[in-house]
């Protein structure tokens, strides 16, 4: 580590005294501090609710860095070296909190609950008591209703440590519909070993179906492909839950069998996206073999050498190819636009509409019981 360090100054010198400018010296310092100190940077990000808004820059010892901020918990960037060593921001996002408050966010980097996904025509029965959630999606209720966890002020305390930051929010009883207060703590480490760690724990005072997650939006490209099209993705799945024309499983679970669904060995996306109506938005069924932290998937961007693995503790995997994206959001980062396929989501998280699909494994957590999700998005490249 002590060499690499001691190369980035190097290099920086260097740099520094190519730099006749005043403000290309004050990008290579920024540059420097950012490569060279790992830590927990704070910077304002605007105010929501009189509360004040803070984007949390955590960098590690090799310079990866991830964003995080109060408002729904988002992460607004992740940088990481390519394989010649350039870094490059992976994820879609807006330059600012605006640009995350504006209507038809599609979720960019937020946490998401009470239920990640959607729950068929917007209600439950649970303990023999109807529920009725917000139908924000058609008829549907998708990702915690009108107001999610992506949505709410995440309360951000920094742990002992680098690179950790522990997020807490207590979601009333009632909320968006949902039985019971449900206490939730998120971690989110950024690991010496380019891992972004996401540790979901909760626990309630009445019985309520839960499902977390967190819906970053990948391009390993970091800017210079528009889309993830080319992009090569893996996923160890031998089945999937097969869906109705509004997105809701029809209950059956199906083999993927060798057509356009399997991704089990590595293939391009956009080679068979064609013969997927309105493109990948689907939850996949792992091929897990217990309840540990298990690879699900595996991304790389051929191009840059950028790779990316997901690990998880949940069954399911939902992959959306980014099929709503249309080059309308403002504020984005970099005044970037985000078309059609411009990213993809690998959201690790339990079947959609479990609460009514009995055969679906269960997603309601009772009273005394503490829910636990781990998910790892583990960077790397290859030549
Ligand atoms: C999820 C859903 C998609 C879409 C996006 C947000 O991944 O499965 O259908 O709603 O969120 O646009």
């Amino acid at each position: 580590m002590k060499k690499i360090s001691t190369l980035l100054t190097a290099a920086l010198a260097l740099q520094m005294a190519a730099c006749n400018n005043s403000s290309e010296t004050a990008k290579v310092e920024e540059t420097a501090t950012l490569t060279a100190k790992a830590g927990i940077q704070e910077k304002p990000f605007g105010t929501f609710d009189g509360k004040p808004v803070t984007e949390y820059l955590l960098t590690n010892s090799s310079g990866m860095q991830v964003g995080i901020i109060n408002y729904g918990g988002a992460i607004t960037s992740i940088t990481t070296p390519d394989n010649k060593g350039k870094m490059g921001d992976v994820v879609l996002g807006f330059a600012n909190l605006e640009g995350f408050q504006q209507k038809g966010n599609p979720y960019f980097g937020g946490l998401i609950g009470r239920y990640g996904n959607r729950i068929a025509k917007a209600s439950f029965t649970l303990d023999g008591k109807k529920y009725t959630l917000a139908a924000n999606n058609g008829v549907n209720a998708l990702h915690g209703g009108n107001k999610g966890y992506d949505k709410v002020y995440w309360n951000i305390e920094k742990q002992a440590g680098d690179s950790s930051l522990k997020l807490s929010y207590t979601s009333p009883d009632g909320e968006e519909g949902y039985p019971g207060t449900l206490k939730m703590e998120v971690i989110y480490t950024l690991t010496s070993a380019n891992e972004l760690k996401i540790d979901y724990s909760a626990s309630t005072d009445k019985a309520t179906p839960i499902n977390l997650t967190s819906h970053a939006y990948f391009n390993l490209s970091a800017g210079a492909d528009s889309t993830i099209l080319g992009h090569e993705l893996m996923m160890k799945a031998a089945q999937y839950t097969p869906v109705d024309s509004t997105l809701i499983p029809t209950g059956k679970i199906e083999a993927v069998a060798g057509g356009p669904m399997d991704f089990n060995t590595a293939k391009l996306i956009g080679r068979d996206i064609a013969n997927v109506a309105g493109g990948y938005d689907h939850n996949w069924v792992l091929s897990r073999n217990g309840n540990g932290l298990e690879l699900a998937a595996k991304l790389v961007h051929p191009a840059s050498g950028r790779v990316m693995e997901v690990f998880t503790t949940e069954p399911g995997l939902q992959f959306y190819s980014g099929n709503f994206l249309d080059g309308t959001l403002t504020n984005t980062k970099g005044g970037a636009k985000y078309v059609w396929h411009g990213a993809l989501c690998l959201e690790t998280q339990h079947f959609p509409d479990s609460p009514n699909q009995p055969s679906f494994p269960t997603t309601i957590l009772k009273p005394g019981e503490t829910y636990h999700h781990t998910c790892v998005y583990k960077f790397s490249t290859q030549p």
